[in-house]
């Protein structure tokens, strides 16, 4: 390594580095006011060249090249560009007409902070979180002051995530009807206040049930039981009881059927025999009649129990099917098509299918044997060939 380093190729390419960084080195260190500039876009943006009395010409460079965008240099040295779009950022330096660095400027370009467009997501009683998003696009970092207070309350900080955009409160007066949050967002070009009024019985929205499992029963082929836990972010107390709604079909039908229940697990009584079933999950609090469902747990997909020695589970139809009986009192079923047609429909359909496949399987087959006919012979004769040839070269010339 000592070696390489020596060398002369290495030698050069540090020189090369020290030379080619030299100018920005200069440049921060003679750098009176070294500093950034902020200017709105599509205005005119005035740059001075340093506070000192300045000897006229001065010559202005924008990334140390003399292309600059469409300007004018007043009597006093300023540099004034006109009409600024994003292409006038960078860095601007003024020389003296002898070539001596006077002074230089980062600008950067935006626009002062608008109204933010805020959500709030209530996932219990306790917790708050309010999101923002800009209704303008500023180009420049923004920093945000937000508090938050129940109607006639004080003002409490809400603690603003700046990454993310968004901030906590934790237990807010749940029992106050309306809420503000008010949010600063300042910016070097300036600061907008916006006020959002929320009514927070209204937002609750629990996250999903979770842990949700669909199993069948044993000995039972038009059974499912379905299982789950409470949201985590959900306290576990009388005092906050939830209503959780079911709901399932069998693949491949439009209609949902749907149960009720405030506990875990729930049985399904009218599952269709011998097929898979998607089910899947919501919460929501049972007191607060206002407040929201939660978003449903991801979709499940189950079959019930089934005696594997049955081969056509569905040609015997049980009466019910055509009824359905609602076990539960609190089921709602919205199943109005009619399955066993559907099924019939699809026999149909299996029967095409195996059809087909037979005809495309003998198809298959005898081009497959045709070729290998075509093959052997070719082989026999290849075989022929070479033995003639291996007895010719075993006879003596
Ligand atoms: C920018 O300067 C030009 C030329 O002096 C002038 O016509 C224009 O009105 C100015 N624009 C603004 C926004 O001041
Ligand atoms: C000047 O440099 C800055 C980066 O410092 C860059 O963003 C800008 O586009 C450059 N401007 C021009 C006109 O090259
Ligand atoms: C943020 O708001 C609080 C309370 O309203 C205030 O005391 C604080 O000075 C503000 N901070 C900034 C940076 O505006
Ligand atoms: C309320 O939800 C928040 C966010 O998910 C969580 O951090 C907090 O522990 C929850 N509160 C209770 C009492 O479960």
């Amino acid at each position: 390594m000592p070696g390489l380093l020596s060398s002369p190729v290495c030698l050069t390419v540090i020189w090369f580095l020290s030379w080619s960084l030299r100018p920005s080195c200069a440049q921060i260190l003679t750098d009176e006011v070294s500093g950034v500039q902020y200017g709105h876009l599509e205005s005119n943006v005035t740059l001075a060249c340093g506070k000192s009395q300045i000897r006229i010409p001065v010559v202005w460079h924008l990334n140390h090249s003399s292309v600059l965008p469409w300007h004018k240099v007043t009597s006093d040295g300023s540099l004034v560009l006109m009409h600024v779009d994003h292409s006038a950022q960078g860095i601007y330096s003024c020389y003296d007409n002898q070539g001596l660095l006077l002074h230089s400027v980062k600008l950067r370009l935006g626009h002062p902070p608008g109204l933010l467009s805020v959500s709030c997501q209530v996932p219990n009683h306790t917790y708050v979180r309010c999101s923002w998003v800009e209704s303008v696009a500023t180009f420049l970092p923004a920093q945000y002051n937000a508090s938050f207070r129940g109607s006639g309350q004080e003002w409490r900080p809400c603690v603003v995530d700046i990454v993310r955009k968004h901030c906590d409160v934790d237990r807010p007066a749940f029992w106050q009807t309306i809420h503000t949050l008010r949010i600063t967002a300042t910016n070097a070009l300036g600061s907008e206040t916006t006020y959002a009024r929320f009514k927070l019985h209204e937002l609750l929205k629990p996250d999903p049930p979770e842990s949700v499992l669909v199993n069948e029963l044993e000995g039972f082929p038009k059974r499912l039981i379905v299982s789950w836990t409470f949201p985590a972010s959900w306290p576990l107390h009388d005092a906050f009881p939830l209503v959780f709604q079911i709901r399932y079909r069998p693949l491949g039908s439009m209609y949902w059927s749907e149960i009720y229940s405030e506990e875990s697990p729930v049985v399904i009584f009218d599952a269709l025999a011998g097929h898979l079933h998607q089910v899947q999950i919501r919460a929501r609090d049972e007191v607060n009649a206002e407040s929201q469902w939660s978003e449903w747990s991801p979709l499940l997909l189950a079959r019930p129990w089934e005696v594997f020695t049955t081969p056509y589970p569905t040609e015997e139809v049980p009466p019910e099917l055509f009824f359905p009986i609602n076990t539960k009192p609190e089921t709602s079923t919205a199943k109005s098509h009619n399955p066993v047609l559907e099924d019939e429909g699809s026999l149909g359909l299996v029967i095409l299918l195996v059809l087909f496949s037979v005809v495309i399987l003998i198809t298959v087959l005898s081009l497959i044997y045709v070729m290998w006919v075509r093959q052997r012979r070719r082989d026999h004769v290849t075989k022929q060939e070479l033995t003639s040839m291996v007895k010719m070269k075993s006879m003596p010339i």
